[in-house]
């Protein structure tokens, strides 16, 4: 009397085992197929100008728009370098270089333009410089989407508690009033950056496919951000090198950070072409004093405004 009921429910059972375990294959077989999808899909396809694809754009800009692009139209971006190799978290890292409190900064005067810059002119200036590669279409996805992810960034950012909004960084880089010392800059790099970014500034390979970009970026050589970049000032490198570097454990003093920003400087990287570049600032005084390349609106030779010191150069246009 027990058992018949138990009978057709061990049945139930083995049935319900053997269905299971075709159900779960194919879950898997599906969630395989559709994971393969979503990768491939990563070279735009089913791209939206969402914020979710703008935040993929900024962390794996070289997978979406770089050299290595099947589609060669897609290819905007001249170097493997990401936009969150410089903005880190993709941006979400406070402090230097975060765009946590960009979008409502825009549009504002562009002193390198010459006119107002509304966001996506900024993020072309990256994409020119930093990224060493080609504006983007100024109503395609990709630049929308970048503009709605930095807009969704920077009113989750605002709406947040001040507690919350902490920098977590060592104490601002304060320029020394004295020539940065790329000699002194090598041995700083030695102890302090090769270990990641190669003792050849070329940095790590995250695999052989070049699609994959670098564990480690590169500071310098054909694959990094070129000589009209804002990190080839070395006031601005070095800000952002005291405050972040080396990755997780920033400890460099303002003179180290300042001598090894002139010696990756003086290191080789893409060039701009010259007449590009002189098209910059068109008011030559609202160039940065450590703007690396000319030409300069005062007579201080190219050298100082490449390595400083930099204080003699501000005082001139403080007095002019
Ligand atoms: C090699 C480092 C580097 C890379 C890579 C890079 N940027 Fe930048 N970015 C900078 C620097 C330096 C600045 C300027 C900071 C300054 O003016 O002091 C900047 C400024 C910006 C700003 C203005 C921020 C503000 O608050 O005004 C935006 C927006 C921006 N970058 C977006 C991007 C995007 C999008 C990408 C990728 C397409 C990118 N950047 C790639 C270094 C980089
Ligand atoms: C522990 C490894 C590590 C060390 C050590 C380190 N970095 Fe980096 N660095 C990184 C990583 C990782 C990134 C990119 C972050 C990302 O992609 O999320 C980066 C990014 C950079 C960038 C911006 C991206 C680029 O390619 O230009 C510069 C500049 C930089 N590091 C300079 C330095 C300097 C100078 C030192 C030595 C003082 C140093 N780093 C030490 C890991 C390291």
């Amino acid at each position: 009397m027990n058992q018949s009921p138990s009978r057709p429910s061990s049945g139930l059972v083995a049935a319900l085992v053997v269905t299971g375990v075709l159900g779960l294959t194919a879950l898997a077989a599906t969630w395989f197929v559709m994971y393969d999808r979503a990768r491939t899909d990563d070279a735009g396809v089913q791209a939206e100008a969402t914020a979710e694809y703008g935040r993929r754009l900024i962390a794996q800009t070289n997978m979406l728009i770089g050299p290595d692009h099947p589609d060669p139209e897609m290819r905007f971006a001249g170097n493997r370098l990401n936009c969150g190799s410089c903005h880190l978290q993709t941006g979400e890292m406070t402090g230097q270089l975060s765009l946590t409190e960009t979008y409502q900064k825009y549009p504002r005067y562009s002193g390198r333009d010459g006119r107002e810059a509304d966001l996506k002119d900024r993020i072309d200036g990256c994409m020119e410089r930093s990224m060493n590669g080609r504006v983007l279409p100024r109503d395609g996805v990709e630049l929308n989407a970048m503009v709605a992810y930095i807009k969704a960034l920077s009113e989750e950012f605002a709406a947040m508690p001040a507690m919350a909004k902490a920098i977590n960084e060592p104490s601002p880089f304060r320029t020394p009033e004295r020539a940065a010392s790329p000699e002194a800059g090598r041995d700083v790099y030695a102890e302090k950056c090769a270990l990641c970014h190669g003792r050849d500034g070329l940095g790590l390979r995250a695999s052989a496919d070049p699609r994959r970009g670098y564990i480690f970026p590169p500071l310098w050589g054909d694959d990094t951000y070129n000589n009209g970049a804002g990190m080839t000032r070395v006031i601005t490198a070095s800000r952002f090198i005291k405050a972040k570097m080396p990755f997780g454990k920033p400890d460099l003093t303002d003179d180290e950070a300042y001598d090894v920003a002139a010696f990756i400087n003086a290191q080789p990287r893409p060039m701009m072409s010259q007449d590009r570049l002189n098209l910059d600032y068109p008011d030559k005084s609202t160039k940065p004093v450590d703007s690396p390349y000319p030409p300069f609106g005062d007579p201080f030779p190219a050298e100082q405004h490449k390595f400083g010191p930099f204080q003699p150069i501000e005082a001139y246009y403080k007095k002019k």
